[in-house]
């Protein structure tokens, strides 16, 4: 589409399809899809198996003592079309969306130490520009200066139906009740945490998608892209 290669900062509400979006972006443009969720659930299921979360309790302290044993990387899938998160060299991509995992990920993510050692991956992936960046303080503390900001939300049951299909479909035994307190209770840690909390850029662009389908996304994302690189 041009040769202007930027950084592309999509942050939002959970479950609100920022993955599938910013996913289906970078396969337009040629560029890089790095999912930073998936590095926070890796961190949280990490912990969990390392006996750093009992009954949902997360040991910050073992947490932090665990950080420097936990070599994070993704390894392009092509199957997929988007990379596989992988830890201390195993794949953990279907291990981490459970429910279990994302009812302590907030916990984890609030984790001085843990936002730390991820942002600063994150800026190293983001050198080489020609990037798209998913998460919650992509467009606020990893890349302030990123060309183009999405702050993506749709509304929560909406959100809570969509994982409850994804989740089932994979044969995960939930009901979508527990989804919605999920994606309600997320909103609100992630927006009221003391570091990093998500919030809107001063400059990123609006896009609630409760109604619209990917396609629809798409051409509205065409039309902010022609914006910013000038084409
Ligand atoms: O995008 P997701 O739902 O997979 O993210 C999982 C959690 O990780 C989310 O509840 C908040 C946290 N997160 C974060 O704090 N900062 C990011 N850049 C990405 C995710």
């Amino acid at each position: 589409m041009d040769n202007k290669r930027i950084i592309i900062a999509i942050d939002g509400h959970s479950s609100c399809g920022k993955s599938t979006f910013a996913k289906a972006i970078a396969a337009r443009l040629g560029y890089i899809f790095i999912d930073t969720g998936a590095m926070y659930r890796a961190v949280t299921l990490y912990a969990l198996e390392h006996g750093a979360i009992n009954s949902g309790i997360v040991d910050e302290s073992q947490v932090v003592a665990m950080l420097p044993q936990i070599e994070i990387d993704f390894r392009f899938n092509p199957q997929r079309g988007a990379s596989d998160i992988y830890v201390n060299g195993d794949l953990v991509e279907g291990k981490i969306r459970t429910i279990e995992v994302s009812n302590c990920v907030s916990a984890v993510s609030s984790i001085a130490e843990v936002r730390a050692k991820l942002v600063a991956m994150q800026q190293r992936m983001g050198e080489r520009r020609g990037v798209v960046m998913d998460g919650r303080d992509i467009g606020t503390v990893v890349f302030p200066e990123a060309e183009l900001k999405i702050y993506m939300t749709a509304d929560p049951m909406v959100r809570a139906e969509r994982r409850f299909k994804e989740l089932t479909a994979k044969g995960d035994k939930v009901t979508i009740e527990e989804i919605y307190e999920n994606v309600v209770s997320r909103d609100k840690a992630d927006m009221t945490r003391a570091i990093s909390p998500l919030r809107k850029a001063d400059d990123a662009i609006v896009l609630d998608n409760s109604h619209m389908s990917v396609e629809q996304q798409m051409e509205w994302f065409d039309e902010q892209y022609r914006r910013v690189v000038g084409c």
